[in-house]
């Protein structure tokens, strides 16, 4: 049998990679490496290994996950990328070929593996109480060894997590070490059932409420505060009848509310308070606090999904420039009478991906980063995102806006402390970035306080690395299990 994978977006630079790498003493070519530095700087990759059998898939969100790892330590660098070993993925190796159908749609799937997880484990690596978990947020988490990249298998926290999807992004109170997450359609395809968990920093459950979202649609994120957990349901709905018709899984609605539905910390699922704002799509969250009345929390929102490929569910025609996501503030009054919330835009350009000093995750805070999608004005060569962006969400600092050059895209921009004093936002910066015309791939480590300087290194790749959602830095203390907080070692 032929393998041939599509021909759509997905060729040259972008085409599969199919390749698991170990490659020690990765080349410096500008700047140094800080010595002190010890820890890893895990990405997940999607990179499908067996071509799908379905025309016109969503392919972008339906590929294998790839863990890959920088790992620092003594000023030098080494690389290691793994296939996340789901159990999807070792029927498919074993079959040596795609079993598994239609994004989100089990009535796609090869009859063989009716009841095995779908999870493709392809958009965040998280370290909590010293577990390396691949997560995705229509399945189970998946574990892995820290340092080898070898997985485990699925990890249900002890059997205490019986929900069958968990998210990608799941929070870890900056205060206390607790790992605050949840699940939608938590009791099965298309259902409205939200889980929500709350883990102490031993990574033990110590939380649990469910509840039943207004519709069913994608919940990608949440928003977490020391008092209050955030639900946004916005509506890029899904329904079990689409996916029964084998239409895609999910559709935007235009018509529709948008819920942010507040939760007090460790509280109950009747407890569960919707605040009604206009249609939006949420993002990604920035960061959240509350000062006990107002809950403050900021997010990327766009006027229509940022997914182009799932249709408007009147079939209209999608209009580009709603799909662009914007930095927002929402203001939401937990003393107030009302049942809705104010909101006010955070940064003038269009991007995604934000990310803060993880030490003020919960608290109030002012650092951010993001990559950015246009810059009116700037010249740009190539499409995605090709700038990186800094932002003092308070007002009070200047942002700082580098772009990474024509023709080369910039992943996720990862935030490293210097130190563990570190005020926040001192430190580092890092992020791969994709050079497409040489087919190869750098990790840049910049000045936290000053992005157009000089890069403090440069470190190279002899091959590409596929463009990826997300990147997270995890420090040795974190990978050996002794603490759950972002430190530069
Ligand atoms: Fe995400």
């Amino acid at each position: 049998m032929n393998i041939r994978f599509p021909n759509n977006d997905f060729t040259s630079f972008e085409a599969p990679m199919r390749a698991e790498i170990d490659l020690d003493g990765l080349e410096v070519v500008q700047g140094a490496v800080p010595q002190h530095l010890d820890g890893g700087f895990f990405r997940l990759i999607g990179d499908r290994k067996w071509p799908s059998f379905v025309e016109n898939d969503v392919f972008m969100l339906n590929e294998d996950g790839m863990a890959s790892c920088f790992y620092f330590k003594d000023g030098r660098v080494n690389f290691r990328m793994r296939y996340v070993r789901t159990p999807r993925f070792v029927a498919e190796e074993k079959a040596g070929r795609a079993l598994f159908g239609q994004y989100r749609n089990p009535f796609s799937d090869d009859s063989s593996v009716a009841g095995l997880s779908r999870g493709t484990a392809n958009v965040t690596m998280l370290v909590h109480g010293g577990k390396l978990l691949a997560m995705k947020e229509d399945s189970p988490a998946i574990e892995m060894n820290p340092f080898t990249l070898e997985t485990i298998g699925e990890y249900d926290w002890d059997g205490k997590v019986t929900a069958t999807a968990i998210t990608a992004h799941p929070k870890i109170d900056s205060r206390t070490g607790e790992l605050v997450f949840f699940g939608y359609c938590a009791a099965g395809p298309a259902t409205t059932d939200i889980a929500y968990y709350e883990a102490d920093s031993n990574g033990r459950i110590i939380h649990e409420a469910w509840f039943h979202a207004p519709y069913t649609c994608m919940v990608h994120d949440i928003m977490v505060t020391q008092n209050y957990v955030v639900f946004p349901i916005t509506p890029l709905r899904h329904e079990l009848e689409w996916i029964q018709r084998h239409e895609p899984a999910f559709k935007w609605d235009y018509t529709k509310e948008v819920y942010l539905g507040v939760l007090p910390r460790k509280g109950r699922g009747d407890q569960i308070r919707w605040f009604k704002g206009p249609n939006q799509c949420h993002g990604h969250t920035i960061g959240a606090y509350d000062d006990g009345r107002y809950i403050y929390a900021d997010n990327t929102f766009s006027k229509r999904s940022f997914f182009r490929f799932f249709p408007n569910i009147d079939g209209s025609q999608i209009e580009p420039a709603h799909t662009m996501p914007y930095a927002k503030r929402v203001v939401i009054d937990m003393e107030g009478q009302g049942d809705g919330f104010t909101e006010q835009p955070l940064f003038e350009y269009p991007g995604e991906l934000p990310r803060i000093d993880t030490r003020f995750e919960t608290v109030p805070y002012s650092f951010a980063t993001m990559n950015l999608l246009d810059v009116p004005g700037q010249e740009r060569v190539g499409g995605g995102f090709q700038w990186i962006a800094t932002l003092d969400v308070s007002g009070k600092g200047p942002s700082k806006i580098l772009y990474a050059g024509h023709n080369c895209s910039i992943g996720e921009p990862q935030f490293v402390p210097a130190h563990d004093e570190a005020a926040e936002g001192e430190g580092y910066i890092m992020a791969v970035v994709g050079r497409h015309e040489q087919m190869r791939s750098e990790l840049l480590i910049l000045d936290a306080s000053d992005i157009n300087a000089p890069p403090v290194a440069t470190v190279a790749l002899p091959f590409r690395l596929r463009s990826t959602g997300h990147g997270y830095w995890y420090g040795g203390r974190q990978l050996r299990g002794e603490t759950n907080l972002l430190g530069a070692w």
